[in-house]
C-alpha cells in the first residue's frame, strides 16, 4: 500500500512540485499492479492540481470502450464506468482526437455529458481532460481532473502539469497492463491444465475446480492468511489432481469398485502430480506441487503417499484436502448421490483430528454460511471472486 498523500495546504511551490514529481516517478516505476498504480496516479493528480476529483480512463481495445473505476465517497466502494469510444461526450472526444479539452464551466458546454455525474452523484464545475499517450503516440486513455478547490477554471499551468503527469505515467501504465495480461494468461493456462486432468474421470469438472478454489480461498482467509497468500492458494488448488493425467484409463474410468491392487495404482496420482510440478519456479506452481503430492495425507497419519502426520503435512495441502472432500461429497457421481451440504459438513466436523486438521475444520465452520451459499447458487458457474466491491455502469 502506498504512503498516503500529505494534506493539501494551499498552492505548492515550484520546488515542492519538483520534489513531488521526482517522488511520483520513483513510486510509479516500481508498481506493477494496475489498480494500485492507477490509485497512486489519481492521488498525485488530486494532490498536485488540488482538485475534487480525478478520473483515469483506460482504453479497452476488445470492447472499444473507455473504462474507469471511480471511488465513491470516502469508502472503498468503486463504480466502474464504461464509455463507448464513439460516444458524444468530451472524454471520448479527447481519446479519439488526442487533443486536450479544458471546460471552464462543464454544464454550459454541449460537449460535456452529465451521465457520469448522475451515476456517481457528483457535480462537475470546471474540468479538464488530457490524452494519455505511449511513446508511439497511440492514445492509451484519458486523465480527467475536475473542480479545483479554489473554484477557479484550469489554466495553462494546470494543463501543462496534467500533461506532464500523463507523460510520466504512460510507460508505467503500459507495463502494468502487460504484466496483468501475462498474469491472467498464466492463471488461465494453469486452470486449463487442471481441467484437462479432471476431464478424464468426471463430468462436472469445472464446477468442482471452481468450488474447491473458492472454498480453499475462504479457508485461507479464515485461517488469518493475507489476501495475496489466499489468492495463491485459490489459484494453485485446481491442480491438486493433475497427476491423474498419468493414470491408465482402465483404472481411472473403471465404473465399479477398484481392487486393492488397482487402488494402489490410483494412489500414485499424488506421486505423478508431484513429479509434474516439482522444481517449478513460480510461487503458484510451487504451492500446487505440495497440494498435488500431499492432498490425500490425513492428519492422523493414515493417508498417502507418505503417511505424513499433523503439521508435517504442508498447510496448503491440509486446506485443499478439506475443500476437495467437501465438494466431492456434495456433487453426484455415477456411483453416488450428492450429499446435502449439512451432511457433508457433519462429516467434515466428525473427521476433525482424524482425516483433517482440527484448526481447518474450525475455520470451515466459520466460512460454512458462505460455502452453503455457493451450493445454493443455481448458476452452473459461480463467480471465482467471492466478494467484490465493484459495480459496473455502462454509459452511452
Ligand atoms: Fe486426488
Ligand atoms: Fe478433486
Amino acid at each position: 500500500m502506498q504512503e498516503p498523500m500529505p494534506a493539501q495546504s494551499g498552492k505548492l511551490t515550484a520546488e515542492e512540485k519538483l520534489h513531488l514529481l521526482v517522488d511520483f516517478g520513483a513510486r510509479i516505476s516500481s508498481e506493477l499492479h494496475l489498480d494500485k498504480l492507477l490509485d497512486i496516479i489519481a492521488q498525485q493528480i488530486t494532490h498536485m492540481l488540488d482538485v475534487g476529483r480525478c478520473t483515469i480512463y483506460l482504453k479497452d481495445e476488445d470492447t472499444n470502450e473507455l473504462w474507469s473505476k471511480i471511488a465513491q465517497g470516502k469508502g472503498l466502494e468503486h463504480t466502474e464506468i464504461r464509455l463507448p469510444l464513439n460516444s458524444a461526450g468530451f472524454i471520448a472526444l479527447v481519446a479519439r482526437t488526442g487533443q486536450t479539452i479544458n471546460l471552464p464551466n462543464a454544464y454550459e458546454d454541449p460537449r460535456f455529458s452529465m451521465d457520469v455525474d448522475i451515476v456517481t452523484a457528483f457535480r462537475t464545475h470546471a474540468t479538464i481532460a488530457v490524452p494519455l499517450k505511449n511513446n508511439s503516440g497511440d492514445v492509451l486513455g484519458v486523465f480527467q481532473a475536475s473542480n479545483k478547490s479554489d473554484g477557479t477554471p484550469f489554466d495553462k499551468n494546470d494543463e501543462g502539469l496534467l500533461r506532464l503527469l500523463a507523460a510520466l505515467a504512460s510507460g508505467s501504465i503500459e507495463i502494468a497492463k502487460l504484466y496483468e495480461e501475462v498474469h491472467v494468461a498464466q492463471l488461465e493456462t494453469i486452470y486449463r491444465l487442471a481441467v484437462t486432468a479432471e476431464y478424464r474421470d468426471q463430468h462436472d469438472t469445472r464446477q468442482h475446480l471452481k468450488n474447491i478454489s473458492i472454498i480453499s480461498y475462504l479457508l485461507a482467509l479464515a485461517l488469518g492468511m493475507s489476501k495475496s497468500e489466499a489468492e495463491l492458494i485459490k489459484n494453485a488448488s485446481p491442480l491438486h489432481d493433475i497427476g491423474k493425467v498419468a493414470l491408465a484409463d482402465n483404472i481411472l474410468l473403471k465404473p465399479g469398485k477398484l481392487t486393492p491392487e488397482e487402488f494402489e495404482v490410483m494412489k500414485s496420482h499424488t506421486i505423478y502430480g508431484g513429479r509434474i510440478l516439482e522444481g517449478a519456479h513460480s510461487k503458484v506452481l510451487q504451492m500446487a506441487y505440495k497440494m498435488s503430492l500431499f492432498h490425500h495425507e490425513k492428519w492422523n497419519g493414515s493417508g498417502y503417499p507418505k503417511g505424513l502426520k499433523g503439521e508435517e503435512i504442508p498447510l496448503e495441502a491440509r486446506i485443499v484436502t478439506v475443500a476437495d472432500v467437501f465438494d466431492a461429497l456434495c456433487v453426484s457421481r455415477v456411483y453416488k448421490k450428492a450429499w446435502k451440504t449439512e451432511e457433508a459438513l457433519a462429516y467434515i466436523n466428525e473427521q476433525a483430528g482424524q482425516a483433517f486438521d482440527p484448526n481447518i475444520v474450525e475455520a470451515f465452520l466459520k466460512v460454512y454460511p458462505s460455502v452453503k451459499r455457493l451450493y445454493s447458487v443455481s448458476s452452473p458457474h459461480p463467480t471465482q471472486q467471492p466478494s467484490s466491491a465493484t459495480n459496473q455502469t455502462k454509459l452511452s
